[in-house]
């Protein structure tokens, strides 16, 4: 056995374009980023998993000759992909591991995501897997979020982080899994993350109650013609099939936004990005009108960044009900940009923004 240390880091993540479409089997755009979690990990020679993080107090304890039962906060994932993993039958390693996040956590770049698809990573690594299958990692986080956290999410953030690649944005079609990465140059311009930070709790918000309105809407669609999720529902379906009110301005986004993430591959592959930035500002538009998940802190930034030189394109990104943002500036006007929007949200909202730069980077692994 080696008592030596190994790191490992699995990046977090930001949507360009294309919200709430995974959970309804529609295209997205997110890139894995190099802000994330870095992981230190030693062999034990008992049968424990020790977990701390640098981030919580409480260190998550695991014996692994014992059944595992849920835990509040984070070591809930640390047990749930624990759990999940050694359903598989793969024979979980005794280990040390010692979290330290560069990324905040509940701030709608997967810290959730990132930390179960570490974890994941770092047992079948450590135990000795070949060839760790990434897509089959992803959907195992994402099945340990959905049953054993309770957070009815889609596979975005698990399959960016787990699969990202520098440079890269992916546009993934959430019902089939087909992808293709597309390199990001934006030249003169830069992303900029802009953390609101309003903290935003996924599994006590409003997060499954928009999963469950689109349910309502596929369903009303289904009792007229037969599909398999809301992201193939044409403009005509949603407006003449949908009779609940609140279920068709959910679909009415769903079917736009998914519009909006084909076009900006488009616009992303030909190097407009002045037309990337109009469809990042229609996304906001729908997002807080029609998906009605944004809020006057998110709306204060996107809305208020697009009317400072050099910016031309701002949404919300992730989950929504606070979290961050993402803008797309001119690099020459950045640090204007920041001083102006800071001055602007201090005034309207009462506290500061904080701004991320970043790299788009590869996903999980050992480094
Ligand atoms: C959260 C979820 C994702 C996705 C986004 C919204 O990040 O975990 O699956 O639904 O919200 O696009």
């Amino acid at each position: 056995m080696s008592f030596e240390i190994r790191k490992y880091f699995c990046p977090g993540r930001v949507c360009l374009i294309g919200e709430h479409l995974d959970y309804n089997g529609g295209f997205v755009m997110p890139a894995a980023i190099s802000l994330g979690i870095h992981a230190t990990v030693k062999s034990r020679s008992d049968t424990k998993i020790i977990c701390s993080s640098a981030q919580f107090s409480n260190t998550v304890e695991i014996d692994l000759s014992k059944p595992i039962e849920h835990e509040p906060g984070w070591g809930n994932y640390v047990k749930g992909v624990v759990k999940y993993l050694g359903d598989t039958g793969l024979k979980i390693p005794a280990l040390e591991v010692e979290f330290v996040a560069d990324l905040p956590s509940g701030a709608g770049l997967s810290s959730s995501a990132s930390l179960e698809v570490l974890l994941a990573y770092i047992l079948q690594n450590e135990a000795g897997a070949e060839d760790i299958n990434l897509i089959k990692t992803a959907l195992l986080c994402k099945d340990v979020e959905n049953d054993f956290v309770g957070v009815k999410c889609g596979i975005m953030d698990q399959f960016s982080v787990a699969t990202g690649k520098k440079e890269h944005a992916v546009i993934l079609n959430c019902e089939t899994l087909e992808h293709e990465f597309v390199p990001v140059k934006t030249g003169d311009y830069g992303f900029i993350i802009i953390n609101s930070n309003k903290r935003r709790e996924l599994a006590g918000s409003k997060f499954n109650e928009r999963k469950s309105e689109c349910e309502t809407a596929l369903n009303e669609i289904k009792k007229h013609k037969p599909i398999r999720s809301l992201g193939e529902a044409t403009k005509e379906d949603v407006l003449n099939l949908i009779k609940n009110n609140t279920a068709q301005k959910r679909a009415l986004h769903v079917f736009e936004e998914n519009q909006r993430v084909l076009l900006a591959g488009k616009a992303l592959k030909q190097g407009d990005l002045f037309q990337f930035g109009k469809l990042m500002n229609a996304s906001h538009q729908s997002l807080k009108n029609n998906y009605e998940v944004t809020g006057i802190e998110l709306d204060t930034i996107a809305e208020n960044a697009i009317t400072i030189d050099g910016c031309i394109g701002a949404r919300m990104t992730g989950a929504g009900f606070g979290g961050c943002s993402i803008a797309l500036v001119k690099k020459s006007e950045i640090n204007s940009f920041k001083q102006k929007l800071n001055q602007i949200y201090m005034s309207k909202i009462g506290y500061a923004l904080s701004f991320y730069e970043f790299e788009i980077s590869d996903g999980v692994g050992q480094r």
